[in-house]
């Protein structure tokens, strides 16, 4: 690309998008380090699960960019979720968590996952409560972390401890440089790719520091979904969660960030190719046949996601001792 279009694309880049923040602190909600270090430990145990076999991290995998390349998600006893598990990485900078945005944010999504019927097997809070108490070395934690309270092992605080983590896993990237000035940070295939990623359309609904999970959208503008995508289950969407008609096949637009390291696509998994991903959204949501040049463009500006994963996120914890029951 010539000096001044280079120029002019990161010119209008920088009024699209945004760099990562260095974290996703909230300023109700400090990241206490004490929270922190707590809510990996969470994050990481299996032992308070009904089955004490799962953990947030078998489905939010280090090793996979805190998703888990399964079409959809194997939990607690072996059952089937009925949607792909989005990574964990950035998402506490959306504006509302899960697939069709039925949690406001990480803290809430946290404590539902804490009774979920997949991702702990507990129904109520007392259950799994009891459980984190029989692992002896939790209470000190759960003190240190919330100094002023006398019986620290309580839901909210759960969520706060494993949100506070989550606030942490931010992953700059090579687009965040090319942001700040460094047009080389991006292969110039990239930066075809972003620019025409911008022209065909997708910065209106991708957009922001996280290239979209900022706004509710159908998926499937100009057609329905599942001609493409081949889905077999038709998911309603947001609908099953408002029951207004405005709502059916309504999805959170997920951020892009790392996509091309957490295949397969959607929210059920049904596309396994990054290329296929970027077709099928020119299809659906423009109406438009990419050529396979314009293809690959965007799929390398996509690569430019992928960031620097948190440091220490590969490393297991060390976790509380005590056994569970
Ligand atoms: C069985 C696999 C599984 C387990 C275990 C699990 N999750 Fe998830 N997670 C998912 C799936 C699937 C979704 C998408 C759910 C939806 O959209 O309906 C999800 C969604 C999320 C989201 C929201 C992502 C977004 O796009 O907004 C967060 C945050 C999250 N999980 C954190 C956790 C935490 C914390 C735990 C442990 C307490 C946990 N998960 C346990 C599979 C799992
Ligand atoms: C009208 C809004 C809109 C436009 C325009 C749009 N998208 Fe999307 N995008 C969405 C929504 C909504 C989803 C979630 C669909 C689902 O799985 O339910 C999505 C999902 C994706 C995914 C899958 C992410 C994942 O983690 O599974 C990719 C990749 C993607 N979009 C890329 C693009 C590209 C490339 C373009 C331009 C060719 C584009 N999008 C245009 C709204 C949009």
């Amino acid at each position: 690309m010539a000096q001044d279009l280079d120029r002019a694309l990161l010119q209008e880049a920088r009024s699209l998008f945004k760099k990562l923040p260095h974290d996703f602190a909230d300023s109700e909600r400090p990241l206490a380090p004490e929270r922190v270090v707590l809510g990996k430990m969470l994050f990481f145990d299996p032992r308070w699960s009904v089955d004490q076999n799962v953990s947030c991290s078998s489905c939010h995998n280090p090793a996979l960019y805190g998703s888990d390349a399964l079409t959809k998600s194997i939990g607690v006893r072996g059952r089937r979720h009925a949607r792909n598990a989005p990574s964990a990485l950035n998402i506490a900078g959306d504006f509302a968590a899960n697939w069709r945005g039925d949690r406001k944010d990480v803290e809430d999504q946290a404590i539902t996952a804490a009774i979920g019927a997949l991702s702990t097997g507990h129904t109520d809070h007392v259950a799994w409560i009891a459980q984190i108490k029989s692992i002896g070395g939790y209470l000190a934690m759960f003190r240190r972390a919330f100094p002023d309270e006398d019986d620290p092992i309580t839901p909210t605080n759960l969520s706060l401890a494993i949100g506070a983590y989550e606030r942490t896993l931010a992953t700059p990237g090579p687009f965040d440089a090319y942001l700040d000035g460094n047009i080389l940070a991006l292969t110039s295939q990239a930066r075809l790719g972003l620019r025409t990623f911008v022209d065909v359309g997708c910065a209106a609904c991708h957009n922001g520091a996280g290239v979209g999970g900022a706004i509710f959208q159908k998926f499937g503008a100009q057609m329905d979904y599942w001609l493409a995508t081949g889905s077999k289950d038709i998911d309603k969407g947001r609908f099953d969660v408002t029951k207004d008609d405005a709502d059916l096949y309504v999805f959170k637009v997920p951020g892009l960030r790392n996509v091309a390291m957490t295949p397969p696509y959607f929210h059920d998994g049904s596309v396994a190719t990054l290329p296929d991903a970027v077709r099928v959204m020119a299809r659906v949501q423009l109406g438009r046949t990419l050529a396979d040049e314009d293809v690959d463009g965007i799929v390398a500006f996509l690569k430019s996601l992928t960031g620097e994963l948190p440091k220490d996120f590969s490393t297991m914890p060390t976790l509380p001792a005590g056994g569970a029951r």
